[in-house]
């Protein structure tokens, strides 16, 4: 019955096909991080970069920004991005981004917290 096996193999194939459209490999936070946001927030994420500074991008290792900044805050930010009196101070990364790697920052970003300044070069 060789029919029955060219169909199985047709199915199969088809499915194969779906998870690779489906499930784009997803990219790591950092990798991510380093890539689109660290214009802005520095690879250290204190914000204290040429960009940070213009924007007024906040500093992720204060522990004044993160005690006040609950998770679902930095989730809305990093998905619609921060408009302040009209001006576009952050970009919105929902139509860039998949749920998951949002989530990924958003650790990713906590993951800041109590880092140590720089060692002085
Ligand atoms: C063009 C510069 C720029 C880029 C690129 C950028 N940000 Fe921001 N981001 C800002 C600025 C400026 C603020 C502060 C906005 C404000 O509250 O005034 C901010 C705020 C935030 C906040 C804090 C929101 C809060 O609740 O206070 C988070 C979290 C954040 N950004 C994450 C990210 C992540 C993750 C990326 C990369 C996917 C990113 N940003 C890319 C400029 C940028």
């Amino acid at each position: 019955m060789p029919a029955v096996g060219l169909v199985l193999v047709a199915s199969l194939g088809a499915a194969a096909a779906d998870a690779g459209t489906v499930q784009p490999i997803a990219k790591p936070a950092a990798q991510l991080y380093v890539e689109k946001c660290s214009v802005c927030h520095g690879q250290d994420g204190r914000g204290d970069t040429r960009m940070g500074r213009r924007f007024h991008a906040p500093d992720f290792t204060a522990e004044k920004f993160q005690g006040e900044a609950q998770d679902p805050d930095l989730k809305r930010a990093i998905m619609g991005g921060v408009v302040v009196d009209g001006m576009r101070r952050m970009p919105a990364w929902q139509d860039k981004l998949t749920a998951a790697q949002i989530d990924g920052l958003v650790s990713y970003v906590r993951s800041f917290r109590g880092a140590k300044p720089p060692p002085a070069r």
